[in-house]
Parts: C-alpha cells; sequence; structure tokens
C-alpha cells in the first residue's frame, strides 16, 4: 500500500483534530506539523513521538512530504498554499479558502497547472447527514425546492482575524451549493457589530439560487445556546437537519400549503394545510474530518479532483466577498452571476425546475 507522509502547519484549536485523524488513517504518516507557538507543539509530543516538531513551516515543505495541510489564521492561508504547491505538495486547506476571490482562483488555477489536489476543507460536504440531505434534495422526494434556511449560532469563538460571516458562513455556503447543485446568482448581507467597534459578529445572509429557490443563512457569535440548524421547504415536504442534536439528526416533515383554484383565476385561490408524519432517515455513522481526508487521500492515489476542490473554493470565497461588501454598504444586494451563465457543479445534478407564480399567472 502506498503511504502518503503529511505535513500540517497550524496546531491551534482546529489542527489537533486534523492531526489526530491524520494519524489514524492506515497509509498517512504524520510526518511533520510546524507551529509558531512552542508550547503547542509540545503538547503533541508526548502523543506524536516519531513526528517532526517545528516552529519553521518549511521545514513541512521538504522532499519527503506529500501532501501539507494547512489549519492557520485566513490570511495566511493563501501565501502558504502557494507556497506549498510550488513545492509540489498535495494541499488541503481549512476554510475558507482565501481572503480573496483573486488568490482562490489563482490557487485553483495552480493546482491545476501542477496537476496537483487543492481541497478545500468544507467539512459538512463530507458529513453523512449532509450527503443524505443532498440525496433526498436532489431524488425530489421533497418536490421542488421553495427556500433554504440556515442558523449557525453560539456564543463566541470571536476571532481576531475574520468577521462571522468569514468564520461561519462557510459552511452554509458550501452546503446549499452542494445540497442544491448550483451557485447563487445574488448575495445581500445585514449585520452589527455588537461587540467589536468594526468586526461583524452577527450577519444575516440572502442568497438567491436560479429558479427563484432563497438561501437564507444566520450566523452568529452573540447568542445563547449553540444552533445548528438547516431546514429546505420543498413544495411537497420539508425537511430539517439539526447537527447539536445527539441522534436523528435528520427529520423529513411531510407537511406542506396546497393552492387550488376553482375558477381557474389566479386570483381566486384557496389553500389547504396538509399535516402529514415525520420520517426519520438512518444516516450512515463516521467522523466527517476523517471521511474529508481519506477522499483527499483517494483523490491523491487517483489523480481525481476532490469534491470540495480550489474552484468550489472560489466559488464559496466569491460569495463571502460580495457579501462582505454589502454587509459594509448597508445590505445592498450584489450581482454574482447571470442566470444563464450558471456553471452547475460537476458531477450533480441541476436543481429542479420550479415554475414561479408569475410564470403560472401567464399560463
Ligand atoms: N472545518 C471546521 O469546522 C473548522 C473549525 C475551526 C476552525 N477552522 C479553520 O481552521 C483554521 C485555523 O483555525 P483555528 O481555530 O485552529 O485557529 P487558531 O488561531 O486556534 O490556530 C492557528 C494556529 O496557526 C499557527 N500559525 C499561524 N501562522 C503560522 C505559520 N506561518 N507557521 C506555523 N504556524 C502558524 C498559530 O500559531 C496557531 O497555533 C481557520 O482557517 C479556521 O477557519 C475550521
Amino acid at each position: 500500500m502506498t503511504e502518503l507522509h503529511f505535513g500540517v502547519i497550524g496546531a491551534g484549536y482546529w489542527g489537533p483534530h486534523l492531526i489526530r485523524n491524520i494519524s489514524e488513517i492506515p497509509g498517512a504518516q504524520l510526518s511533520a506539523v510546524a507551529d509558531l507557538v512552542p508550547e503547542r507543539l509540545q503538547a503533541l509530543r508526548l502523543r506524536y513521538p516519531a513526528t517532526h516538531l517545528t516552529r519553521d513551516y518549511r521545514d513541512v515543505l521538504t522532499d519527503g512530504i506529500d501532501a501539507v495541510v494547512i489549519a492557520t489564521p485566513v490570511k495566511t492561508h493563501y501565501p502558504l498554499a502557494r507556497e506549498a504547491l510550488r513545492a509540489g505538495k498535495h494541499v488541503l486547506i481549512e476554510k475558507p479558502l482565501t481572503r480573496r476571490s483573486s488568490e482562490a482562483l489563482d490557487l485553483a488555477r495552480l493546482a491545476d497547472q501542477e496537476g496537483l489536489a487543492l481541497m478545500v476543507g468544507h467539512t459538512f460536504e463530507y458529513n453523512p447527514a449532509v450527503v443524505a440531505l443532498r440525496n433526498i434534495v436532489q431524488r425530489g422526494d421533497i418536490g421542488d425546492v421553495l427556500y433554504v434556511d440556515a442558523a449557525r449560532l453560539n456564543l463566541g469563538q470571536f476571532r481576531p482575524d475574520v468577521n462571522v460571516l468569514w468564520d461561519l458562513a462557510p459552511h452554509d455556503i458550501s452546503i446549499m451549493n452542494f445540497i442544491l447543485g448550483a451557485e447563487p446568482t445574488h448575495v445581500s448581507a445585514r449585520g452589527s457589530t455588537c461587540i467589536h467597534p468594526t468586526m461583524h459578529d452577527v450577519a444575516y445572509l440572502e442568497l438567491r439560487y436560479p429558479n427563484g429557490v432563497l438561501g437564507h443563512v444566520h450566523v452568529s457569535w452573540l447568542e445563547p445556546a449553540k444552533v445548528r440548524r438547516f431546514t429546505v421547504v420543498g413544495d411537497e415536504k420539508m425537511v430539517v437537519y439539526n447537527d447539536v442534536a445527539p441522534e436523528e439528526k435528520l427529520r423529513i416533515y411531510d407537511k406542506g400549503v396546497i393552492r387550488t383554484t376553482s375558477s381557474g383565476d389566479f386570483a381566486d385561490f384557496q389553500l389547504s394545510y396538509h399535516y402529514g408524519g415525520v420520517t426519520i432517515p438512518a444516516v450512515p455513522g463516521g467522523e466527517p474530518l476523517k471521511i474529508e481526508l481519506m477522499h483527499f487521500i483517494d483523490c491523491i492515489l487517483s489523480g481525481t479532483r476532490p469534491q470540495s476542490d480550489g474552484w468550489s473554493g472560489l466559488r464559496v470565497t466569491k460569495v463571502l466577498e460580495a457579501a462582505d461588501k454589502s454587509l459594509r454598504n448597508g445590505g445592498t444586494r450584489k450581482k454574482l452571476h447571470d442566470s444563464a451563465a450558471l456553471e452547475i457543479i460537476e458531477g450533480q445534478a441541476p436543481l429542479r425546475r420550479r415554475v414561479t407564480a408569475a410564470e403560472e399567472a401567464l399560463a
């Protein structure tokens, strides 16, 4: 079996989760870890005695290393990843890929030119519950999607380098793109700087997907309870993914509203409410981060493109960049794409077509 040698840059809060998973995967060798803080390296020494621990990230870009995992603050992602790709390493970078879309584009192109795997840690795309949710939506089990709502709330952790949008919303944007198999055409965001004088700690993001699908994301560092909830409302059923539920994270509600018209006149319609049962689909187990790392390894060995590759990271960065501008301009709507020019994410079915109320009225 081919053994891949891994180097990790960044052993703060998230790095140790990646380090542990790499060390547990057969065929992956945790060869080196770099961090600027000696105490963080010291904390790893006992558990990983064979791993080279260093304060200099350049020691991780040496000949014996095949792949580099970057878990450092966001502003360092681009220079570190660029250097790693230039050194011929496959790279997995934590979300968000970069601070600017121009940087993300550069990395995606560079990885393709060099024939290297570049992957961004959109962890939820490897979460079995999210994959099950995607399958439910793409099979049409809930009918045509009307809107999607996400809430990612907690008290903290405040970050010094990025606002709440850049910290938390990458997950929800990547989940929405993933389950809908599309990317938004327009974005706007509003928020508040409740604690920090200039850094937004609460934000409400509105995404417009093709075919009239609305995406809404609420992210906050200033909430009393931890919430990780994702709701997809279809015209036949509704599904809720609750990531903090200890079990039964997915629930499909057979509920909806049916509009009928007796005269055929659009203005003359009646509503009836449908209250059906709740289905709890079985979701396979597995730690998403391990599944993500195993996918990265598979892609390196098979020369295939990661599900969350550099281009996927670019799509999310573009949304964040536009949303950040909107946030600082009182919520103005930013156009990302023409619907007609939309690139449907490779390997995924396009959104099912929904007849809009306006089209129905014209029919
Ligand atoms: N996927 C997820 O669910 C998830 C969760 C948390 C954090 N993250 C991401 O992980 C990344 C790191 O977040 P964190 O919470 O661990 O941050 P952190 O500040 O706790 O840790 C970052 C570490 O990087 C080190 N570092 C910085 N520059 C370095 C350099 N040039 N060389 C070597 N080490 C360097 C710092 O010393 C620090 O220990 C961020 O991109 C964040 O968005 C992802």
